[in-house]
This record gives C-alpha cells, sequence and structure tokens, in this order.
C-alpha cells in the first residue's frame, strides 16, 4: 500500500512546520522537517571547518548526517543542537548551501526513506516539485512579508531575543529570493498544489483547511 504525503511547501516563516506538525498529531501521521536537514548540515559543515561552497565536501557531510530526532530535541553527533539549528545564521547558512545539486542528492533517499505508514506531513520548499512529486495533496503555503516578519519577531522577543523587525522582514525577502531563483529545486508552487494565504488565519483554522482538503480526497 502507498504511503499518503501531504507535502507543505512556502516561503521562509510562512508557518510551514507550525501546520505540518499539527497536522501530523491531528492524523497520527510521522513528521517531516526537511529544512532541519539543511540546517543541521551547515551546523556540521561550521563544526567540521567546512565551506559553505565546498560542494563535494559539504554532500559528504549530508550523506552521513548523525542527526536523531528525539522527544522534541535534535541531536547532531550526540550534542544538543536544538537551539543553535533555529538559529537565523543557520537558516541563512542552509540557504547558502541548499542550492548545491550534490548536496540535495545527499538528502534525497533521507528524505523518502521518512514516508512509513500510515502518513507522512513534509514541510520545505521542494516537497511537492522534487522529493514527494506524486503525493495526493500539496499545498503552498504563504503569508505577507509583514505577517512573517512579526511573527518571527514574537518568536524571538519569547525566547528573550531582541530584533528589529525591518531588518527580520528584510532577511527573509532575501532568503526567499535566494531559495526562489536557484536553479536545482527552487521554491516554486508544485502545479498541483492548492495555495494557503494563512495571513489572517489562526492555526486551527489552518489545520481544518488542509484537513478538509485531505477529507475531500478521500
Ligand atoms: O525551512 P527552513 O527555514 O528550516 O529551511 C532553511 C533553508 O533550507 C531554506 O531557506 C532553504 O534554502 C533550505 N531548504 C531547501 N529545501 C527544503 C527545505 C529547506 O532548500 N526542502
Amino acid at each position: 500500500r502507498a504511503v499518503p504525503v501531504i507535502c507543505i511547501d512556502g516561503p521562509t516563516a510562512s508557518g510551514k512546520g507550525t501546520l505540518a506538525a499539527a497536522l501530523a498529531a491531528r492524523l497520527g501521521w510521522h513528521y517531516l522537517d526537511s529544512g532541519a536537514l539543511y540546517r543541521a548540515t551547515a551546523l556540521a559543515a561550521r563544526q567540521a571547518g567546512v565551506a559553505l561552497d565546498d560542494e563535494a565536501a559539504l554532500a559528504r557531510l549530508a550523506a552521513a548526517l548523525p542527526l536523531r530526532f528525539e522527544a522534541g530535541r535534535v541531536w547532531l553527533d550526540g550534542r544538543d543542537v536544538s537551539e543553535a539549528l533555529r538559529s537565523e545564521q543557520t537558516g541563512m547558512d542552509a540557504s547558502a548551501l541548499a542550492p548545491l545539486p550534490a548536496v540535495r542528492a545527499a538528502l534525497l533517499n533521507l528524505q523518502r526513506g521518512m514516508a512509513r505508514l500510515p502518513g507522512l506531513v513534509a514541510d520545505g520548499r521542494d516537497m511537492g516539485t522534487v522529493v514527494f512529486a506524486d503525493a495526493p495533496l500539496k499545498v503552498f503555503l504563504t503569508a505577507s512579508a509583514e505577517t512573517r516578519a512579526e511573527r518571527r519577531y514574537k518568536q524571538l522577543a519569547a525566547k528573550g531575543i531582541s530584533a528589529n523587525i525591518a531588518r527580520l522582514r528584510d532577511d527573509l525577502q532575501a532568503r526567499d529570493a535566494r531559495d526562489a531563483s536557484r536553479a536545482a529545486a527552487p521554491l516554486k508552487a508544485a502545479q498541483d498544489a492548492l495555495a494557503l494565504d494563512n495571513s489572517c488565519l489562526s492555526i486551527e483554522q489552518s489545520v481544518q483547511q488542509v484537513l478538509d482538503w485531505w477529507q475531500d480526497r478521500q
């Protein structure tokens, strides 16, 4: 029996992770945060002193990531990297190495291997266009740049980190521009993706919308 996959793709800080994790919990399915793999590769590179443009060395790191997800924490080579993984710097570094085809190829099997019964909710940039191109439901999640910058600002504030909203908005737009303009698996909606703008929706409303779409497909 084919494993059902729901793909949630979209720009930086659009709420993909929150939506995908909530959906997985509601459906009792597995959850793949594909961005974490690119982020972990960036952290592993920094640890090993590998430059972010050394494609062959980065691909070797990506192919053998000593990564463990456990009880909401992420471990890289036995070190708890949960906080380091989420930092803005790590996001930028991940976006710098993500265009490299050998790195993307090295992470492909790892991602596809996460598709297990009863199902998988996967979030990222190319879940619907490349990694799970046959998925029965693909969502392209967006929100205005202002909304996304505001959400990021509140997330940081909750952690006691001060930030500048305008600067956050510029940074996330720069990251989106890089993700959307690269040749390999650029950020874009799959042809058969359903668009969801959650600027004015609560998390629960977004979850319900996707669950309704999923019901319609049964
Ligand atoms: O989603 P997140 O912010 O964790 O992703 C970090 C970076 O990893 C993105 O800006 C993007 O460059 C890259 N990425 C990707 N393909 C994915 C997920 C993330 O290229 N499927």
